[in-house]
């Protein structure tokens, strides 16, 4: 049984201690604040006694889930932890300081992972005096609910950290998807066509978002259309990741973030959680019905969904194309990290890497921006008459 140290105990910290505790790991969670702590584990409570009420665990269980967690208010109380996954703000500099102080404190066996989304691993492990311990351990929201875990180990990981990292997140329930430390990773990498392109849709005035919304979800199967799901993440944060994504990739217009939604966060439209965003919120978070777009012109909703989905598939295909993960990983991470209803490398083949390569020409011969450049993959499989799987 392994001894797990977590380290800030907000949305992500208390979900992973959670999942941790819940496969018989001891844990061990601080956070610099307090009442983040008490918040945490009175959260923990909620979430099992509705878990109960569903049937999903007993009493006895719930005893066992929360005796295993322990909130300490120092840092001293993970030193025997056999790894301390770090999930405080993003910040690189705080992180930095909390690593060099952690490794202070641990035996030179502990692992020293973290849950950063956008920084890179590889900075992060910079301070360590044994950078080989360090690994990127990326969990989704809501951890309980979400089974991707993406692992990124840097360029100083050493393949024993890689490889228990992998076996402990495993032992977890969690699919893992081992990622390049590249921005993004490949889940925020390769989803940014779902928005971005939608939103290029929009902005020249091909259709209503709630059009565009209706396309991806009745042709593609999405749960979710583009511009419901960037209201639901939130404006900021989902424009955040965006611009983070398009500075860290040196301006690379393929991710270039769209003035549409800049305007909406700076309006404070930040979506559900304020009550307006592309839609408009009740007080109880229900979209209220926006004005009713009309008949959807079949043609007109095959070429939108055509159109977001072979830019995603290109972007998928790029990332294979550039080591940033296998096939099969891509394909895994994007249907169990953000629910996509098919692998878009599984998609591309059933559509025919002709097809593809076809519709990507079409929007650069259209655009003539970089934006639109076919990835030299799909190129290749085309000359070469392959397919991603066979
Ligand atoms: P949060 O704001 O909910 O929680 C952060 C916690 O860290 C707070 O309780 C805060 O008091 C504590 N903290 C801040 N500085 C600290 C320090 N120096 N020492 C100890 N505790 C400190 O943030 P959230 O959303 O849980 O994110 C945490 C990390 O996980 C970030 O790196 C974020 O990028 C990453 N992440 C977030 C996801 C999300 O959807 N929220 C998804 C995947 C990764």
């Amino acid at each position: 049984m392994k001894t797990v140290g977590i380290i800030g105990s907000g949305t992500m910290g208390s979900g992973i201690a959670q999942v941790a505790a819940s496969s018989g790991c001891q844990v061990i969670v601080y956070d610099s604040d307090p009442e983040a702590l008490t918040r945490s584990e009175s959260n923990l409570d909620k979430i099992l006694t509705r878990l109960i009420e569903k049937g999903r665990i007993d009493s006895e269980e719930k005893q066992k889930i929360k005796d295993n967690i322990s909130y300490a208010d120092s840092l001293d109380a993970i030193q025997s932890s056999a790894i301390i996954i770090e999930a405080i703000v993003e910040d690189l500099d705080i992180k930095k300081q909390v690593f060099q102080r952690i490794e202070s404190l641990v035996a030179s066996s502990t692992i020293l992972a973290t849950n950063t989304s956008s920084l890179s691993v590889a900075s992060i492990a910079s301070v360590l005096k044994e950078p080989e311990r360090c690994i990127g351990i990326h969990f989704f929201n809501p951890v309980p609910l979400m089974k991707l875990v993406e692992i990124v180990p840097a360029i100083q990981t050493d393949k024993k950290t890689t490889d228990q990292a992998v076996e402990l997140i495993r032992s977890w329930k969690k699919a893992v998807a081992i990622a390049k430390d590249t921005p993004g990773f490949i889940v925020n990498r390769v989803a940014r066509p779902f928005y971005s392109e939608s939103l290029r849709i929009y902005e020249e005035g091909v259709a209503h978002f709630s059009v565009i919304d209706h396309s991806l979800k009745s042709r593609g199967g999405f749960r979710m259309g583009p511009f419901e799901l960037m209201d639901f993440i939130g404006h900021d944060v989902n424009y955040a990741v965006t611009e983070s994504v398009f500075k860290a990739f040196y301006f690379d217009p393929r991710y270039k973030p769209s003035f549409t939604q800049k305007r909406l966060v700076e309006a404070g439209y930040l979506g559900r959680k304020s009550g307006n965003g592309f839609y408009t919120y009740d007080k109880d978070g229900k979209p209220i019905l926006v004005e009713k777009s009309g008949e959807v012109d079949a043609e007109l909703s095959k070429r939108i969904f055509e159109r977001v989905l072979i830019m995603l598939i290109n972007e998928a295909a790029d990332a294979v194309f550039l080591n940033i993960a296998s096939i099969k990983d891509v394909d895994m991470a994007m249907k169990t990290g953000v629910n996509y209803p098919k692998g878009l490398l599984a998609w591309a083949d059933e559509l025919g890497i002709d097809w593809c390569v076809h519709e990507m020409d079409k929007l650069y011969d259209e655009y003539h921006e970089d934006r639109y450049r076919c990835s030299p993959l799909l190129r290749h499989m085309l000359r070469e008459n392959k397919k991603f799987y066979n």
